[in-house]
């Protein structure tokens, strides 16, 4: 359910709201446009409890002299000089702070006065999407999280601006309403469990999705087709389960015409239980989330025909699960991937660059402009980056930069890593071409670098096609409150990113 959201060019003090939130740049000044009442009011708080508007920093207030509102929010953005990005995340924070505070106390409307702000529709676009991603929880399986969003969600947000900003505002707030619908697709599908996530509910997906877009096709391979089409790594893990796989290939055609094309691959392993090389009981504890990068790409083009980017878009899946089982794939097995290259099997568990590799191989013979995977590949790589930050690799110097603006803009943090030469002969076989997992040294109970060779694993599949790979077994779920805006469980990382490179290209 959404939150109301309305622009208004009221004075903040006559909309009336549960909660007046304002924020305040690291100089301490409140905006000259409140009435003198309140800003005495406040000055008294923030001497009190030391508010300078440091950046990442809020406090909420009951009972403000001055304001009609019972309680009042103030939301640091740090620095006036700062980029509008970095303001932008702060008021995401912020406001989602303000959201969870404002939630237990079961006031229901908030206001955000922009009116003495040079940027005020992308802070409010910051705004909402701060809120509203702090505003979802999945209570499909409890009545308690039913009963809990019924009554402590937030209803209402109004954001009040200069007249002159009214039109751009408006803008920039349908645009965001947009972003936060893929998102919140990707949370849910992430967050369904395992048994009611299969192959072919992401094929349902990928259909429904289909129907509702004039401008999308869905292609869907089933297991035959897969073989005809060479999708052998992929088959090979697939075959320890008794679930259906599929590939799916989604495409979205501008409606001017466009030269360029992107391909989005996500990985879709619907439960992974380390196949043979089966986890322990605590560490497939998560791995329903293991699709999360399938969900990213669905979530995107789910909403492809609202945010109309001026580029074709073809989106990958390969869906199937992980599972142990008399037909399951062994260690010591040797694939060929789509594109000829034989791969010997060492650790079923690495099962995600598998199926990549097929569908790497495959994007790569369209020559689009750019091939960007994401994927819950390597708990290294959480080791490495912790639950925030995806791991982020590339081949071609202008799309990393790209998507580290689009990371930038849309707040989904990304960190780039190396891929040096000499860990090239890791990943090298001795009976085949390459192996699925490194031979490095262990450091303690972990793999010398897995997020990067596994980065190098399969960068083997990509040709010369400008490519990046982002590893987000971090970001794709959390279990604590590290940022505010996601609550516990599916983050739906990935699709505001994607989004925002899409962009780049033109709407
Ligand atoms: N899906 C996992 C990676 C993962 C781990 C995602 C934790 C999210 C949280 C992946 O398929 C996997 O099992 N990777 C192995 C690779 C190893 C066998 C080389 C890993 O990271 O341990
Ligand atoms: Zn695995
Ligand atoms: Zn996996």
């Amino acid at each position: 359910m959404h939150i109301q959201v309305t622009a208004s060019s009221l004075k903040p003090t006559a909309a009336t709201a549960d909660v007046l939130i304002i924020p305040v740049y690291s100089d301490g000044q409140l905006g000259k446009t409140l009435p003198e009442a309140l800003r005495r009011g406040l000055g008294v708080h923030m001497r009190r409890v030391e508010f300078t508007g440091v950046w990442g920093t809020s406090i909420f207030l009951p009972f403000v002299k001055g304001s009609k509102a019972p309680f009042v929010a103030l939301i640091g953005l740090g620095d006036r000089s700062h980029s509008v990005e970095r303001h932008q995340e702060a008021m995401r924070r912020g406001v989602a702070q303000t959201v969870r505070e404002a939630r237990k106390y079961e006031m229901r409307s908030l206001v955000v006065n922009l009116y003495d702000n040079d940027t005020p529709g992308q802070l409010a676009a910051a705004a909402v999407e701060g809120a509203e991603l702090a505003n979802y929880r999945f209570t499909e399986y409890s009545t308690k999280l039913k009963k809990e969003q019924a009554s402590q969600s937030i209803k209402k947000l109004s954001v009040v601006v200069p007249t002159a900003k009214l039109l751009e505002t408006r803008a920039a707030l349908s645009a965001v309403e947009n972003v936060i619908d893929g998102v919140a697709l990707a949370r849910d599908l992430v967050n369904q469990p395992a048994d009611a996530m299969r192959p072919e509910v992401l094929v349902a997906q990928a259909r429904a999705i289909e129907a509702k877009s004039p401008h999308i096709k869905a292609r869907i391979y089933d297991r035959r087709e897969a073989e005809l089409a060479g999708f052998n790594a992929f088959l090979a893990v697939a075959r320890g389960s008794e679930v259906e796989p599929y590939v799916i290939h989604l495409t979205y055609t501008p409606k001017a015409d466009s030269d360029s094309a992107v391909f989005l691959v996500g990985k879709g392993i619907t439960f992974d239980s380390g196949g043979l090389s089966i986890k322990t009981g605590e560490g497939m504890e998560d791995m329903k989330i293991d699709m999360a990068g399938a969900a990213a790409v669905l979530g995107t083009f789910s909403v492809l025909e609202k945010a109309k980017p001026n580029v074709t878009v073809h989106g990958l899946i390969a869906a199937c699960e992980n599972m142990p089982s008399g037909t399951a794939y062994r260690p010591g097995d040797v694939l060929t991937a789509k594109n000829g290259k034989t791969i010997e099997v060492l650790n079923t568990d690495a099962e995600g660059r598998l199926t990549l590799a097929d569908m790497l191989s495959f994007a790569v013979e369209h020559k689009p402009q750019a091939v960007i995977d994401l994927a819950t590949l390597t708990g290294a790589c959480v080791i490495a980056l912790g639950e925030t930050v995806a791991g982020l690799w590339g081949t071609d110097e202008n799309l990393v930069n790209q998507i580290k603006m689009a990371s930038a803009q849309s707040g989904e943090q990304a960190c780039q890593l190396p891929m040096p030469e000499e860990y090239e002969s890791l990943i090298q076989g001795s009976i085949s071409d390459l192996i699925n997992t490194s031979t490095a040294g262990k450091v303690g109970p972990a793999t010398m670098a897995g997020e990067i060779t596994a980065a190098m694993f399969l960068r083997e599949f990509t040709g010369n096609t400008p490519w990046v790979h982002l590893d987000i077994a971090g970001p794709a779920h959390t279990m604590r409150p590290l940022l505010p805006y996601n609550p516990p469980g599916a983050t739906g990382y990935g699709v505001r990113l994607l989004l925002e490179f899409l962009k780049s290209y033109g709407q």
